[in-house]
């Protein structure tokens, strides 16, 4: 008897561990969580909650046939080897990646930084080159921003049919229409829709109606929504320039145009 026919329990441990069918690559204080805990109401969706960094079956969760296992590590996206490990490992993994304006990335990531470890130079003094110079793309905080590189690096192994891109902006205007395009891209039903979402007015981002599990609203932890330190305008300025040509070539490369500029 087949554990999946209606009606009969499925047992906890049965199915088998795969590699993922699909991983959230990127970015960094894109959304990636949000995205992966909306996705985890999905009933035909099978993730881990915290993030491998690596393959290992041995960590996978158990899923049925139809289930998607889904892996979340927004270092991939970035990092020079995971292409080519990836596609030796699963070349039809379906990758996707949750982009955010760059600059507003890089000052969600030294906020991060910020906030453990205090007395940090200012986010100017470090995004530039003695403060004042040329951009520091050494910085992780700005080398992260460099869609349109990481990506080249990804296209060598995957095509672009295999990606899907979530903008990071809307994942927070309309989450709904988000997860709709995601549930698409891994071909399933759309059953994450805006009646799981509301706008929580203190939170300032929308939060789930009813949590996995315990039914209760819930919205993402503290470190997910935090405020941002100020940075003077004319910083963002100088960055959001820098980027402008980067940015131009992602929107051409991936044929959507994220309106960052
Ligand atoms: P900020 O903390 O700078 O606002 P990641 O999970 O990839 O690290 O991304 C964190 C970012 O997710 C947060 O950055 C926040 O802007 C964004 N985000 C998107 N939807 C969110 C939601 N529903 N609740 C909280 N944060 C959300």
């Amino acid at each position: 008897r087949s554990p999946r026919e209606p009606g009969l329990p499925v047992a906890s441990g049965s199915g088998r561990r795969r590699f993922p069918q699909a991983l959230i690559v990127g970015v960094k204080k894109g959304g990636t969580r949000a995205l992966l805990e909306f996705l985890r109401l999905h009933p035909d969706i099978r993730a881990l909650g915290s993030e491998p960094h690596f393959f290992d079956r041995s960590l996978m969760p158990r899923t049925l046939d139809g289930q998607i296992t889904l892996e979340k590590t927004p270092s991939y996206f970035v990092t020079r080897e995971a292409p080519r490990r990836i596609h030796s490992m699963s070349p039809a993994t379906k990758l996707i990646v949750v982009v955010r304006n760059p600059v507003t990335r890089a000052i969600s990531d030294y906020a991060q930084t910020l906030s453990k470890t205090p007395g940090l130079p200012s986010f100017g003094a470090l995004a530039f080159r003695r403060g004042l110079g040329p951009v520091d793309t050494a910085w992780s905080a700005v080398r992260i921003g460099l869609y349109a590189q990481h990506l080249d690096n990804w296209l060598r192994y995957f095509p672009l049919s295999r990606f899907l891109f979530v903008s990071g902006e809307r994942l927070v205007s309309d989450p709904a229409g988000e997860l709709g395009r995601v549930q698409d891209f891994l071909g399933l039903k759309r059953v994450v829709t805006d009646k799981h979402f509301y706008f929580n007015a203190t939170k300032g981002f929308p939060c789930l109606k009813k949590a996995q599990g315990s039914g209760r609203p819930r919205c993402l932890g503290k470190s997910k929504g935090r405020p941002h330190p100020r940075v003077p305008e004319s910083v963002v300025q100088r960055l959001q320039a820098f980027y402008r040509p980067f940015n131009r070539k992602f929107y051409q490369m991936t044929g959507q145009d994220f309106g960052w500029d």
